[in-house]
């Protein structure tokens, strides 16, 4: 979800390794290895028109100048690819919930709104779908938007409020709750980056703060829901990015590396660790009471890996310049800048870190920007080698959900970034398989990835192997 500037002109080279598939063995994954999807209510429900999102698309703020719409319809009829879903033989999907929804004034819940949310849970069990509920996937309610959001002191018990009452009525059909989505990203790019909503820009500290309210709240958060239903799973989804000095000699890339990567992979991860920021950070909140840890699982996105430079220009980036070099393996571009490098050695680097906490581990998110599917094929299957040998090595990864199942409204891009394993025209609803699409049910189907589906699913090898050539902000 983070996008970055690019430092590379002119030619680029794909940098992408063929998939050499009678090089693959067969893979196996442990059974009940869940494999899935992720998708977000205010990208794919369509007609949210009270949420902070809704009022930033219609003041002009979307890059591409979309509008979410009709999104992918889930609001009328999710079950179109609840289907699909299951045709492709998945066991889990991952969604969220929308606050706006179901609270549209503070303190009025809707109870429409959570009855439709019971009916989408039940069309999934009776596909043999386990879904996982994410809390807050970015999306705030305009009242609690206009009052402060997270900022307001009654900001963390208004969330908490509303999160009980959704798991008090949808506990019945869900065991695994996600309580935020990517804490860091919705920091990052809502008050350094401003391309979320508020559109802060530079706002560190702000950051800062909101994080340590968010991992107040997570806490909190994970202690009710203990109390309302035994047995519950609760976790949070962690964006994790590998961060690489552009000159691993130069002691200035060095340090603006390490900074980047204390701000954005740790800060999150070690409140919910060890209830407490590294010096010089720790004044800056309470310690937080997390008993013998506040996670029952570690939800994990990773996308990319950018390069760093020192650069003393930016001084309002902390020096930092965060780019994509020319012929690494990437997906589309972004309206403005490239998305970033397709990276799945991530997937080590993430999984490494949070061993650590001693959660068992679940990838919440992966995937890449990609309408021709040059290269999802080629991610995914180095993804799946990834995982398995991580798997081998003896650490407890108990899932995949890939993003995302149909293309949807992708935030600040729009339409513009296609993630799907299904091809979708927001305007006609149809939907279309893509080869990746075809390649990731035979490994959901069978648990395994072996060199015959890579054959099968892909008989034309991929496609262009070409990188594209992102214009450089
Ligand atoms: C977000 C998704 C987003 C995806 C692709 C993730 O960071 O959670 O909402 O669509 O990245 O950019």
């Amino acid at each position: 979800m983070l996008n970055a500037g690019s430092n590379g002109s002119g030619r680029r080279g794909s940098g992408l390794r063929e998939v050499d598939s009678a090089a693959t063995p067969t893979l196996k994954f442990p059974p009940g290895f869940l494999w899935g999807v992720s998708t977000s209510a205010y990208q794919v429900e369509g007609n949210n028109d009270n949420s902070q999102w809704s009022v930033w698309e219609r003041s002009g703020r979307i890059k591409s100048g979309d509008r979410s719409g009709q999104a992918c319809d889930w609001w009328n009829n999710a079950e179109r690819d609840f289907d699909l879903a299951q045709g492709l033989g998945l066991k889990a999907l991952r969604l969220s919930v929308e606050w706006s929804r179901i609270e549209p004034e503070k303190g009025r819940y809707d109870e429409s709104a959570i009855r439709r949310y019971r009916e989408m849970l039940q069309a999934l069990h009776a596909r043999g779908i386990q879904p996982m509920v994410c809390l807050h996937h970015f999306s705030n309610p305009l009242w609690f938007e206009q009052q402060g959001a997270f900022f307001h002191p009654e900001g963390v018990d208004l969330f908490l409020a509303f999160a009980r009452y959704v798991v008090r009525e949808l506990a019945d059909f869900c065991q695994h709750w996600v309580t935020f989505n990517e804490p860091n990203v919705y920091a990052a790019l809502g008050y350094v980056l401003g391309e979320f909503p508020p559109g802060g820009r530079g706002k560190i500290k702000l950051g800062l703060r909101l994080l340590t309210t968010l991992a107040r709240a997570h806490v909190l958060a994970y202690n009710s829901i203990h109390e309302l239903q035994l047995g519950a799973k609760v976790g949070w989804a962690h964006h994790f990015t590998v961060f690489q000095p552009s000159r691993p000699r130069f002691l200035p890339d060095l340090m603006v590396t390490r900074v980047m990567n204390e701000l954005f992979n740790e800060t999150f991860l070690r409140l919910i660790e060890k209830g407490r920021l590294a010096f010089p950070l720790n004044h800056l909140h309470r310690k937080l009471d997390c008993g013998t840890g506040c996670c029952d699982f570690v939800g994990l996105n990773v996308y990319s890996r950018f390069h760093v430079a020192f650069d003393q220009r930016r001084f309002g980036q902390m020096c930092a310049n965060i780019f994509v070099p020319p012929n690494v393996p990437q997906g589309d571009c972004g309206v403005e800048q490239p998305y970033g490098e397709a990276y799945p050695a991530a997937i080590r680097a993430a999984v490494e870190r949070v061993a650590a906490i001693g959660k068992p581990v679940y990838i919440l998110e992966n995937g890449v920007p990609d309408a021709q599917d040059r290269i999802r094929p080629w991610l995914i299957v180095n993804v799946v080698r990834e995982l398995s040998e991580l798997i081998k090595e003896g650490h407890d990864i108990r899932g995949y959900f890939h993003w995302t199942l149909t293309d949807n409204f992708e935030w600040s891009e729009g339409w513009t970034l296609r993630f799907g394993l299904y091809a979708l025209d927001p305007k006609t609803q149809e939907r279309t398989i893509r080869g990746s699409g075809r390649l990731y049910a035979a490994i959901a189907g069978g648990n395994q990835l072996s060199p015959e589906m890579i054959e099968e699913t892909l008989p034309g090898g991929f496609n262009a192997p070409e990188n594209p050539v992102c214009s450089s902000f």
